[in-house]
């Protein structure tokens, strides 16, 4: 039985900036660009995951899938109101949104079920180790910044903690051989990274405010050997072996739990 939990949270983000974070421009930029790729992403995982229920073989994923489905959705309205309020401000932007879905929806029709739970499967994987060193370095990244949107990524990411076991789960069900997701792993991540690339292009392009600050600056505050561990993590994530569910999460994502369930206002769970 799964213990996801789906929690509305009513973000508002309206006249953000889009350098929400003056105190670490590069973070705030690289925190953008994941919001415009998760809404494509999110887009694709619940597409994959609506084929996957049909293939499932007990009615123990077919919860999970229901669930970590809904997770995502979520995630992904609450990203396109922040995308909203960045397009607003640069209406350019419009059509990187526009892109960021197309090329997701290009890559469904693509390929088939196998290599989209493993892509599903890998990248998730690598999110504990990526927004566990996050959170661990918020002050770094997140302080002196537009609460809200510090809130909406912290949220996203103790909630991507909450079902790192998921995709994984759920891949070995169905698709049953650890390696096929191995050999499909440059494939996944050359996808990420073009896109990635592409997503700081098109802010290069409308965003003058954006044009310092380049793919991988993001988590340059980061002590060096904290960015090791993280890099580490990433790579350990990807071995046929890993199980993302025994994966170290920060003290935070305890925190973060404790406080929702007490009731306090979590769109601005991050102040300082
Ligand atoms: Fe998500
Ligand atoms: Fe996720």
């Amino acid at each position: 039985m799964t213990n996801l939990v789906v929690r509305q949270i009513p973000f508002d983000f309206e006249g953000a900036e889009f350098i929400w974070n003056p105190s670490n421009p590069a973070f705030a930029v690289m925190m953008n660009a994941i919001t415009f790729q998760s809404i494509g992403f999110e887009k694709y995982i619940c597409k994959t995951m609506n084929a996957a229920e049909k293939l499932a073989r007990d009615s123990a994923i077919t919860e999970e899938i229901r669930a970590f489905n809904a997770q995502e959705m979520v995630h992904s309205q609450a990203h396109r109101k922040h995308a909203k309020a960045l397009i607003e401000a640069y209406p350019g932007l419009k059509d990187l949104l526009d892109f960021c879905i197309a090329d997701y929806d290009r890559l469904y029709e693509e390929r088939d079920l196998r290599y989209h739970l493993s892509y599903c499967a890998n990248i998730e994987a690598t999110f504990t180790p990526l927004f566990g060193s996050i959170i661990e370095h918020r002050d770094v990244l997140f302080a002196g910044g537009d609460p809200r949107i510090s809130s909406l990524f912290l949220w996203h990411f103790v909630e991507e903690m909450e079902h790192r076991a998921s995709a994984h789960l759920i891949y070995d069900n169905i698709v049953r051989n650890p390696f096929t997701r191995l050999f499909k792993m440059r494939s996944v991540f050359g996808h990420t990274r073009k896109l990635a690339a592409k997503v700081y292009e098109a802010f290069h392009e409308h965003v003058p405010e954006s044009r310092p600050y380049g793919l991988g600056d993001g988590v340059k505050a980061i002590p060096k050997p904290a960015l090791k561990k993280m890099r580490n993590g990433i790579i350990g994530s990807q071995m046929p072996w890993h199980r993302p569910g025994s994966a170290q999460v920060p003290a935070y994502y305890g925190e973060w739990f404790a406080r929702y369930e007490s009731g306090e206002d979590m769109r601005t769970a991050y102040a300082a």
